[in-house]
């Protein structure tokens, strides 16, 4: 048997506490007239040669266990010259210096440092049940507050509009099944008079009483929605059938959140919304685009057979906080890659482009087609487009690292370009992107290198709402 060096020693001071203790206690009898064992006038020469050698060693073992406080409780408690004193009753003598003042003095110290903690502990219970603070939303009448649900809502672009309808003054109702959105994303409403958070899974029909509806559920990420594309599938049809039944019954407007996918790989550039689009229908990308697809078309189905009031958002790639650390998307891959300082990796030649929007550009285009009357299918992106190597390039000088920028080999069916044609939605909508690629960056690096640095779950999420970023539309 092999002991480490720390149990031998730990094993040895042991053996020689029995030894000790046996010994001394045949030779003074135990102290049971309730004063210290040692009394007045203990004088080492009256101790014989076994006597002192026990002794010494009581005090080596004193000295060891005094430096690590896990070998005895009372060491660690009266610190320097302890002694258990009178509570010891099996004859230990004590050490020379031995103060009864200070062990005294020590353990109402120790006392006191347990009644503080015993107090934090009440006080952080006590807190937790005072209202907590909340962003100081706008107050709206019952005539202008509307019962909003976003099916959803915590996810990515989901809480950003949750955020902007809280802050405008209405009622939010969240239902989101936690596949890929977080309670952290809207913690900071939860207990809020106007915003309720259901557990909720879209392709289960709900019952509910509201006057608008953002659907919004779906996985968004290629990751996300090939892990199980059947369920995909069901959430862009059974969920928007279910959602449509909802606005059908209750007189809900809704808005359906589609995708520029559904343009698959697209032969016509920019995409205007009258591109019918260029989609393989059994591509590892089909049970997204294909899904998206049926649910824009379920919507003008209901629009047309149940007079459901229907707006179709096609979204661009959108970026910014409260994306996904592990979304495989580009905005995010390249930010953690470059923070982390790993090599920028681009899938193909870094030729194909993209254009991207932040994310409170794309909430005030939700919010501004909600509020329209045109009910045909609007893009909402930034038609701003760069390829694959200027963002890598744009990405790693942002974040100030030495990264690499380095070439994989191109995945299947990946569209080689995507740029929005926002004619459409600036002539009836009136709304066009306006933060400049460079600030959203920046706000969203800022975002990933908090994210990284974060260690446990009591490091909040600090939402603080900037009252410039919720501009009144309507
Ligand atoms: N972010 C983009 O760049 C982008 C681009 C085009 C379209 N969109 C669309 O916008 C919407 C929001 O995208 P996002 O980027 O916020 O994605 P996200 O993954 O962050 O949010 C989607 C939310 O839907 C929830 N969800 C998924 N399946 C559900 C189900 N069956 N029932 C209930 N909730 C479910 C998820 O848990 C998550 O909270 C999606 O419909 C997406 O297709 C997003």
């Amino acid at each position: 048997m092999v002991f480490s060096k720390r149990k031998m020693k730990q094993f040895l001071a042991f053996g020689v506490t029995i030894v000790l203790v046996i010994c001394l206690y045949k030779s003074w009898g135990s102290p049971t007239n309730g004063g210290p064992p040692y009394g007045e006038g203990f004088d080492d020469e009256a101790l014989n040669d076994g006597e002192m050698a026990g002794r010494k060693v009581f005090e080596r073992v004193l000295k060891q266990t005094q430096h690590d406080p896990s070998k005895t409780a009372s060491s660690s408690l009266v610190g320097g010259n302890s002694y258990n004193g009178p509570s010891n009753n099996v004859g230990i003598p004590p050490p020379d210096d031995y103060d009864p003042a200070h062990d005294f003095r020590m353990n109402e110290l120790h006392e006191a440092k347990r009644q503080i903690l015993e107090l934090q502990r009440k006080i952080q219970e006590l807190e937790g049940r005072i209202p907590r603070k909340y962003p100081d939303v706008t107050f709206l009448n019952y005539k202008n507050r509307k019962r909003i649900l976003i099916t959803g809502g915590a996810g990515f672009v989901g809480s950003h509009l949750v955020d902007y309808l809280m802050m405008q003054g209405h009622e939010v109702i969240v239902a989101d099944n936690f596949f890929t959105g977080r309670k952290r994303n809207v913690e900071h409403w939860l207990g809020h008079e106007n915003f309720e958070l259901i557990h909720h899974d879209i392709v289960n029909p709900l019952f509910i009483e509201v006057d608008e509806i953002y659907h919004l559920a779906s996985p968004a990420s290629p990751p996300h929605y090939m892990y199980n594309p059947v369920k995909t599938i069901k959430t862009n049809t059974l969920g928007t059938i279910n959602v449509l039944g909802l606005a059908k019954r209750v007189g809900a407007k809704v808005l359906i959140a589609s995708t520029s996918e559904v343009y698959g790989d697209p032969d016509v550039h920019p995409q205007p919304e009258t591109y019918w689009g260029h989609v393989n229908p059994i591509g590892p990308r089909a049970c997204y685009d294909e899904g998206k697809r049926v649910s824009e078309t379920l919507s003008y189905a209901y629009a047309k057979q149940e007079k459901v009031n229907v707006r179709v958002a096609r979204i661009f790639n959108t970026y910014g906080p409260r994306m996904h650390m592990n979304d495989g998307r580009v905005v995010s891959n390249f930010i953690i890659q470059a923070l982390q300082n790993q090599s920028i990796t681009i899938y193909g030649s870094g030729k194909q482009t993209r254009s991207f929007q932040y994310v409170s550009d794309l909430v005030d285009g939700l919010v501004a087609l909600m509020a329209n009357n045109y009910t045909q299918p609007v893009n909402l992106g930034n038609p701003v487009e760069r390829t694959i190597q200027d963002f890598a390039e744009i990405i790693r000088d942002l974040v100030g690292g030495k990264s690499q920028i380095i070439e994989l080999p191109a995945v299947e069916d990946d569209p080689q370009r995507r740029k929005p044609d926002i004619s459409r939605a600036k002539k009836y909508i009136n709304w066009e992107p306006r933060v400049p690629l460079q600030e959203g960056l920046m706000k969203t690096v800022d975002y990933f290198r908090k994210e990284l640095a974060r260690s446990n779950h009591s490091q909040r999420n600090i939402f603080v709402p900037e009252t410039t970023e919720f501009r009144n539309l309507v």
